[in-house]
């Protein structure tokens, strides 16, 4: 089999090809500034060995990517029975923001990968003092580094132009479905959404799922096992949204994308790899991190089945 380094090398030139096919988001004013030339790659192995290549340390928004981050901490604060009486676990075959079925199939959001999932799984945490605050911690802690923040202009961005967001939380107040009022489970998913990561925050986070909720830098548990293995099949079955089925077949990790770019994903007992290109297929997920994965799954044979 070939090196890790090598495998990189050519995994990101194969990527680079299929940049010109993406589009950077623009629906959020504020992403529209993002270079869809960008593409880096973070991969982190248990035995904590790092590797590297191209806008690795770039700093973007981690998106759709906190839903799984929400998820943990809904269950950990909240509680099984509570998260799951609001958010199903069935893949939707729809767009991340499609309000549709919501009103035809179920009142409640069908899994918490999608926006009004993780809206509904937001709405579960407002018991406590400062929810954000929380989270924040919570992020740091997973991603092993303390001086994460928010991005206050895309945070802002995103409040002013989440109409379809809103559509959704107020829809689902309507039925009973969130904890609180649409506008504060909002605020919590809008600030989640706005947190500024890199490539290797994220491999952290993801090498940390890959090792069962343990941090392999320090042995400490971060995330309970039941947890770990809850949030991982649902990265698998809706990480990638409706395009969750193809990704499983040419990629075979468990994965989860967001529109600032990022896709991070965990390979199990092995390593954790996110990569970042803010060049997006019509479905939301990064064209160049993708491909990445794409490349790295059949080079260093991390594919599941
Ligand atoms: O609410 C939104 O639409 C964004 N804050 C997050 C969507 C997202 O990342 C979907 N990802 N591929």
């Amino acid at each position: 089999m070939i090196s890790i380094e090598q495998a990189i090398d050519e995994a990101m030139r194969y990527a680079r090809t299929f940049l010109p096919e993406g589009k950077v988001a623009t629906y959020i004013p504020e992403l529209a500034h993002g270079d869809p030339g960008q593409l880096g790659v973070c991969l982190i192995t248990k035995d904590g060995t790092v590797y590297h290549d191209g806008d690795w340390q770039q700093e973007f928004t981690i998106q759709s990517i906190s839903k799984t981050i929400c998820l943990i901490f809904a269950l950990q604060t909240a509680g099984y029975e509570k998260v799951f009486s609001k958010v199903g676990v069935e893949p939707t075959g729809d767009a991340f923001n499609s309000i549709v079925k919501l009103e035809t199939k179920t009142l409640h959001p069908l899994n918490p990968m999608i926006n009004a999932g993780a809206i509904a799984t937001a709405s579960c945490c407002m018991d406590l003092e400062d929810p954000f605050g929380a989270f924040m911690d919570l992020t740091r802690r997973l991603c092993g580094r303390e001086s994460i923040q928010l991005n206050e202009s895309v945070y802002l961005s995103e409040k002013k132009s989440g109409m379809r967001n809103r559509s959704m939380a107020y829809l689902m107040q309507s039925d009973n479905i969130l904890e609180c009022d649409a506008e504060l489970a909002l605020d919590l998913y809008f600030r989640m959404c706005s947190v500024s990561v890199t490539t290797e925050d994220l491999a952290r986070y993801a090498v940390v799922l890959a090792n069962d909720g343990v941090d392999p830098a320090t042995g400490e548990r971060l995330v309970e096992n039941w947890i770990v293995r809850i949030v991982k099949t649902l990265m698998v079955t809706c990480g990638m949204y409706d395009g969750s089925g193809e990704f499983a077949m040419k990629v075979g990790i468990p994965a989860k994308s967001g529109v600032g770019g990022g896709i991070m994903a965990s390979v199990e007992d092995r390593m954790g790899i996110a990569a970042f290109g803010p060049a997006l297929d019509a479905k939301g997920n990064s064209v160049g991190a993708y491909r990445v994965l794409e490349y790295l799954s059949q080079a260093l044979r991390l594919h599941y089945f």
